[in-house]
């Protein structure tokens, strides 16, 4: 029978949520409050290590798959049923904060502990996960590993994939830290996916809303531009005869952002990584690489915004008389989450009297992979000024936990209770 204390069927411990993510943060913090958790560096092991061990302290059976996800699962009375999942990353931006992520996973893990603790069976079987390498900030291509799971990537176009010094790949790193599961990477049925997150916008807090009803996400196109010039002598070289690729690539970049306002409603364009070749003081540059981020919730427009970014860059390279290459490193159209999945979240804040709302992310999330082969929802709360990807990122104790038990009753009301 299940404890219903007020509409909650297993109270979660907001302290203890609060301290397994305060515990989690000083892996990789930063000196700014947030962390840096690069996916598959030492620290990224150091967190998965501490994961683990909470997983096999709450009594779950951990199995790492091929992609280095690392799986925690809960048994149910009917354990050949199709498990409901839930999870997010660990892994973090360079300069990230304490929460894009890290909720998500420990979201789950404070699920499995409140069940703990009220003695309760699902019939279904509850598995956590913390997908490999979400944030994309090292391998190229981000939500990659929840992406060969939910067959949107072969195995081993992941595991291949390049660190952007071109030095190491995924695989091999997933090795070198200990994560190079043989668990299968998906390829089973799963009843549903919830996945926790903070907003990373403004919405919520705006409106003194406490959940975020998740309908979908916006799409999104990733390019690598390289620009080619020519080297040369900083005090030497004439103005008039240089080709330089900096220059080259400044006036894209600011082209890029001008175009986004041609549009309506406005897409965002972001260049956040640059390599300048030699990168010397007094070298006229001669090659620049940099990264192209374009996302807007209407795929045709997103695919028009693509073509005009691109075109301008050709334009402007000629006009800078250096060379351009443009390589899309990867996209997804946007993603409508399940109806059933956005109702359940609905009705458990409903429930638990918390105002909700629904919202669309303008981020990415594993849940956007997930949402292929699996009824899928997300569950956001608020995070304060919507500031994220950021040290400074922040959000309450309170929310947190009503994310939380938002979380467990719509995977309880999935599972059902034996
Ligand atoms: C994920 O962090 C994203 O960039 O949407
Ligand atoms: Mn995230
Ligand atoms: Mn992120």
């Amino acid at each position: 029978m299940a404890v219903t204390v007020a509409g909650i069927t297993a109270p979660v411990n907001g302290d203890r949520l609060w301290r397994s993510l305060m515990d989690m943060a000083e892996i990789g913090a930063t000196a700014g409050g947030g962390v840096g958790r690069i996916a598959l560096s030492d620290l990224d092991k150091a967190s998965r290590d501490l994961f683990v061990g909470w997983c096999r302290e709450a009594g779950l059976a951990v199995r790492i798959d091929r992609m280095g996800n690392i799986i925690g699962r809960r048994a149910g009375a009917d354990d050949d049923a199709p498990p409901v999942v839930t999870g997010s990353h660990l892994d973090s931006q360079p300069l990230g904060g304490k929460f894009d992520g890290a909720y998500g996973v420990l979201a789950g893990l404070e699920v499995v502990r409140a069940l703990n603790d009220a003695g309760i069976t699902t019939r279904a079987p509850l598995e956590i996960v913390d997908w490999t390498d979400e944030e994309g900030v090292r391998f190229t291509a981000g939500v990659v590993a929840s992406g060969v799971y939910a067959g949107q990537f072969d195995l081993d176009y992941g595991l291949n994939l390049p660190d952007r010094e071109d030095t190491t790949t995924l695989g091999r790193e997933l090795a070198r830290i200990g994560y190079d599961g043989d668990a299968p990477c998906g390829g089973y049925p799963i009843s549903a996916f919830f996945e926790a997150h903070i907003e990373q916008g403004p919405i919520l807090e705006r409106e003194g809303a406490v959940i975020g009803a998740v309908l979908g996400a916006q799409g999104r196109r990733c390019h690598t531009i390289t620009v080619t010039g020519e080297e040369g002598h900083a005090g030497t070289l004439p103005m008039t005869l240089r080709r330089d690729a900096l220059v080259g690539a400044a006036r894209m970049i600011d082209g890029l952002n001008r175009l986004a306002f041609d549009f309506d409603p406005l897409p965002v364009i972001t260049a956040g990584y640059l390599q300048v070749r030699p990168n010397s003081r007094n070298t006229v540059p001669g090659r620049v690489t940099f990264s192209v981020d374009i996302r807007h919730p209407d795929n045709a427009l997103l695919a028009d915004i693509c073509a005009r970014a691109e075109s301008l860059c050709r334009r402007l390279a000629e006009e800078a008389g250096v060379a351009v290459e443009i390589a899309e490193m990867f996209g997804r159209d946007s993603v409508a989450f399940d109806p059933d999945c956005v109702e359940a979240v609905r009705a458990a804040a409903k429930r638990l009297d918390l105002v909700c709302r629904d919202i669309h992310s303008g981020a990415g999330h594993d849940a956007c992979n997930l949402a292929h082969i699996a009824p899928t929802g997300m569950i956001f709360v608020p995070c304060k000024d919507g500031i994220s990807h950021n040290e400074r990122e922040a959000a309450t104790p309170g929310d947190l936990a009503a994310g939380c038990q938002v979380l467990l009753e719509a995977m309880v009301a999935r599972a059902g209770i034996a």
